[in-house]
């Protein structure tokens, strides 16, 4: 690795100004992005000064600067984590030979479908998320929200100067093409479901980072212990900017719980939209639907696919290299519940068969910690209210439980007792509505909307009074 080169038209640690192909390649490339990002990118907000923090190192300390930036001029550029001489194959056949400093021929077209995918999604949330500015709660989240878009459009450079660095023609067309889908348009989708459906609330930007950044990090991990060791490394710092994201998930929607809690102990009556608060049905239906369209993007519970992309040792499981005694994984079984005539019952398939079902388990995990530390806090408050995540069978359009209906709690249902049930499970029409009349923006810096509390702190070394945006 090179040191890092702040001053270079496309910020890197990738040697860059020594690699002339591929920094005319990104130079092409870059006023494209920039005119997407114009067109895509958060509206409205182009000529703000924005409170954001940008890598300068990749080091463990000090990698983050803070200043005011206007968006368009964010220094986006790509960065990897350190090489690691050592680097080895981590999961499948070949684990423990050395890691992959090139793509190697019979692999090459696997990992552009890897990387293309990831890539796709880190515009696509920025697509999601581009009017949310206008309804903003308060100045710090709208900082927050613009951090996570430009640390968003970041990823999308990271994993275009793979495409071009080591997929020649076909990389090339492959970076073009992930600035021509758009999300949740009929001709040109972006390819992974969740990142069509619409973001159009700061209840769902919520959940969305709480659920959906935290697929990334999972999708993340697991590439982070690829035999390819240029992936390995542009995941692993990706990672450390998605903590970031799902910060602003989990803590959003605590923010917004003990708010509700709060509120309904002011109301004579419990009521909290009374109040003009968010209702816990209310956020409880939100977590059912993000939570379910995200256990979509980890892939099919029983995948030939996964199980290839294991043996060979594209990608991993989380934390392979600390979790793992044997990370070929040949022999084992693992144990799923399946429809089997009518009713679920229990069947063993091939450990890797089921690569996708266990990453799926540590993500699940992750998310029941979150909503125990939820559910603790209501209780310190002495609110009666409880949030669940629903059965991971429930609500699903992909994989082995898309075929069947079952309910939150991961019985089977016939279709008709779902449909009439949709609306008690699911963010109906009426609660978007509902959210929409309350999302009216407060710009005043140190003031909050009233359906959410405040932070326990500032941001980027400034307190909550600070003007985090500024025309
Ligand atoms: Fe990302
Ligand atoms: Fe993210």
């Amino acid at each position: 690795m090179t040191a890092v080169d702040l001053n270079a038209r496309i910020p890197n640690n990738v040697g860059l100004a020594d690699d002339p192909k591929v920094r005319r390649a990104l130079e092409h490339w870059q006023p494209k992005y920039l005119d997407w990002w114009r067109e895509m990118g958060p509206t409205s907000f182009a000529g703000h000064d924005v409170w954001l923090r940008t890598a300068i190192d990749v080091g463990a300390d000090g990698w983050a600067h803070f200043d005011y930036v206007k968006m368009p001029d964010y220094r986006w550029g790509v960065f990897l984590s350190p090489a690691d001489r050592d680097a080895y194959v981590r999961a499948g056949d070949m684990a423990g030979s050395p890691a992959w400093a090139d793509v190697p021929g019979e692999h090459r077209n696997a990992l552009r479908r890897i990387i293309v995918t990831q890539a796709d999604t880190e515009p696509a949330s920025v697509e999601q998320q581009r009017r949310l500015g206008l309804t903003a709660p308060s100045l710090y989240d709208m900082r927050n929200l613009f951090q996570v878009n430009v640390e968003e459009g970041r990823h999308l450079w990271a994993m275009v100067y793979l495409l071009h660095k080591y997929f020649g023609p076909d990389g090339r067309d492959e970076a073009d093409e992930l600035l021509e889908r758009r999300s949740g348009s009929a001709d040109k989708p972006r390819v992974l479901g969740t990142f069509n459906d619409p973001c159009e609330h700061w209840l769902s930007f919520f959940a969305f980072t709480m659920f959906t950044d935290r697929d990334g990090k999972f999708q993340l991990a697991a590439l982070r212990e690829s035999g390819f060791d240029p992936l390995a490394r542009s995941c692993e710092f990706m990672l450390t900017e998605e903590a970031f994201h799902l910060f602003v998930g989990e803590t959003g929607l605590e923010r917004i719980i003990l708010r509700s809690a709060e509120l309904a102990a002011l109301d004579p009556n419990g009521d909290i939209r009374n109040q003009g608060g968010i209702d816990f049905g209310i956020i409880q239906r939100s977590i059912n639907t993000w939570f379910s369209s995200c256990l979509d993007l980890f892939g099919g519970e029983i995948s030939s696919n996964a199980a290839h992309y294991f043996a060979a040792g594209l990608k991993g499981r989380f934390h392979e290299r600390d979790r793992f005694v044997d990370h070929a994984a040949k022999d084992q079984q693992y144990r799923m519940p399946m429809v089997v005539d009518g009713s679920i019952r229990h069947l063993d398939v091939p450990l890797r068969n089921a690569i996708n079902e266990v990453l799926r388990d540590d993500y699940i995990a992750d998310c029941e910690r979150a909503v125990r530390k939820w559910n603790r806090r209501l209780v310190d408050m002495g609110s009666p209210c409880q949030l669940e995540l629903p059965s991971r069978r429930f609500n699903r359009r992909q994989g082995l439980y898309a075929d069947h209906a079952f309910n939150p709690a991961g019985d089977l249902v016939d279709r008709d007792a779902f449909d009439r049930n949709r609306d008690q499970w699911l963010l109906s029409t009426a609660d978007n509505a509902y959210l929409a009349s309350i999302m009216t923006p407060v710009t005043e810096p140190g003031k909050f909307a009233n359906w959410i509390r405040p932070p326990s702190r500032g941001i980027g070394g400034q307190d909550l009074e600070f003007a985090y945006v500024r025309a």
